[in-house]
């Protein structure tokens, strides 16, 4: 069977890990937090880095730390993972839904000015599959309204954008927008750390804060002492290593990925009945999962193609399920009435297939000639 994702841990991670076991630092402190937070956020950009347990407390953390007034509206895709609306319900938030664009599978940005209210207070923007975002409108907008933005960048370790904004218009690595960002560094990740996540941020001010709500909120001046009430989302020095020996060799990872897309790509080009994930002029996308969604002339539904496609051992997985179809989230009252036809048809039709960093050329064209073979 071809794995849709297998960690690729070939460099220092194991001499990195060695060490923590040898002394002893096997907690949240140790060498290589700092040395991992620091490295990370020098690559995406920003000035500070928080490393915690898993990209999903990194955004709750990342919307804890804006401070939001109950009942707050924050902005998010509906075709995401449910960590972006669990983040914003556990900070007394209510998630407002976008529609995805049909090309780019990232929320459609040109319908985000349609859902701002007097109570939204920040937008988070998701890239999906390792394409970004169009970040441009979405900051202007956010800037005009005085929202705050928080990039979850978790599929997308190494995924370029071109801004025209600002005194340095050029491509700026995604994670580097907004206020706050997040990734997460879970194993199937570009970076891993096993489990694992980072905010990063260049306002001290709220880095200071994420710092303090990570570790219980405990205060400089007192320890045991709690103004509020913070969380236990730390990451271990075990973790950090891993991540670390993993940032070292970040540069070959997002080649090889865009490597394996551009193959994928053109191997596929002109396949009746499938659409490929595509890359807008202003997107270096690193193809985190290669996803397709079958057209409705094919008769087929995704999870139709999957069984088929495990058949001819190839492993697959179905593509997200909107936010507008969780009973967990419905189940408060919201979004009845709503529709979001784009999300609604990717969850019906898309799929991703195996697009890890170890796959190799010959594994790509096994699986597009699987796939071929599904379709015909
Ligand atoms: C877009 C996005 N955000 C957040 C997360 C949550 O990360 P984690 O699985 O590390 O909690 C994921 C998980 O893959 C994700 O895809």
């Amino acid at each position: 069977m071809i794995p849709v994702s297998e960690p690729q841990l070939v460099g220092r991670e194991l001499a990195y890990v060695e060490e923590c076991i040898r002394t002893g630092w096997v907690s949240s402190a140790g060498r290589f937090i700092g040395a991992f937070e620091s490295s990370w956020a020098e690559y995406c950009g920003r000035a500070h880095g928080i490393a915690v347990a898993n990209g999903t407390v990194a955004l709750q953390l990342a919307v804890a730390a804006l401070e939001l007034e109950p009942g707050a509206e924050v902005i998010i895709p509906t075709f995401t993972i449910i960590s972006c609306a669990m983040a914003v319900v556990y900070a007394g938030g209510i998630p407002v839904l976008i529609d995805a664009d049909p090309d780019t599978w990232t929320m459609d940005v040109g319908q985000v000015a349609g859902k701002i209210t007097s109570r939204t207070r920040a937008i988070m923007p998701v890239h999906i599959y390792g394409h970004p975002v169009d970040m441009d409108p979405l900051l202007d907008l956010a800037e005009r309204h005085g929202l705050a933005v928080i990039e979850d960048a978790a599929e997308a370790h190494g995924t370029q954008y071109q801004t025209g904004r600002g005194t340095d218009p050029g491509w700026r690595r995604c994670g580097s927008f907004g206020a706050l960002s997040c990734f997460s560094f879970y194993a199937n990740k570009l970076v891993t750390t096993g489990e694992g996540g980072m905010v990063l941020t260049d306002d001290p001010r709220l880095a200071e804060r994420a710092r303090m709500l990570r570790n219980l909120a405990f205060t400089p001046e007192r320890r045991f002492l709690h103004q509020e009430l913070g969380f236990n989302f730390r990451m271990t020095n075990i973790q950090a290593a891993i991540g670390l020996g993993q940032v070292e060799r970040i540069d070959a990872t997002v080649e090889r990925k865009r490597e394996i897309g551009r193959r994928y790509t053109e191997n596929l080009r002109g396949l009746a009945g499938v659409r490929l994930p595509v890359e807008k002029s202003w997107a270096r996308s690193v193809w985190w999962m290669f996803g397709i969604v079958l057209d409705d002339a094919t008769g087929l539904e995704a999870s139709q193609l999957a069984t088929r496609l495990t058949k001819r051992g190839v492993e697959t997985r179905p593509f997200f399920l909107g936010m507008h179809d969780q009973p967990a989230l419905q189940r408060r009252g919201w979004f009845a009435g709503e529709s979001y036809p784009v999300a609604d048809r990717l969850a019906k039709q898309g799929l991703y297939l195996p697009s890890g960093v170890g796959l190799t050329d010959e594994q790509v064209d096994e699986v597009c000639a699987a796939l071929r073979a599904c379709l015909a």
